[in-house]
């Protein structure tokens, strides 16, 4: 029941409301949305760390795909009806990319 309670919650978010073009925008759902189960620096927290040294085998694709599918049967949840496949893009190379390099 909790896992459904913070699924709602991120509905509610400003984040998705305003849309997901801008980059802050972008990056602020990562850190608070993302982060409340991988940790708000992305380290890991319920979910594993998701920086990018963790994160190198994965190609921006294969992890876009990851984010819109999320992974079954664990914590990890589609975020497919959330957000447009250009915005997982996004948030891939994002991810791939790290903190304002
Ligand atoms: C409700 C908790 C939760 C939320 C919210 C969440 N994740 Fe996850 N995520 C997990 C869990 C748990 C796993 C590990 C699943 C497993 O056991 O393989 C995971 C795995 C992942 C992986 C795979 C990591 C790897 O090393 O293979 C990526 C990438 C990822 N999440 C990205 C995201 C992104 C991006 C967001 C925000 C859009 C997000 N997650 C939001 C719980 C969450």
């Amino acid at each position: 029941m909790l896992r459904l309670a913070v699924l709602f919650c991120f509905l509610c978010s400003p984040a998705f409301a305003g849309g997901t073009a801008d980059p802050s925008a972008l990056k602020n759902l990562v850190h608070q949305d993302c982060g409340s189960c991988h940790g708000l620096t992305l380290k890991g927290g319920l979910g594993p760390d998701i920086r990018p040294d963790a994160l190198s085998h994965y190609d921006i694709d294969t992890l876009s795909e990851v984010v819109l599918d999320g992974i079954p049967g664990t914590a990890m949840p589609p975020w497919r009806p959330l957000m447009s496949e250009a915005d997982a893009k996004n948030i891939a190379e994002y991810l791939l990319q790290g903190e304002d390099k």
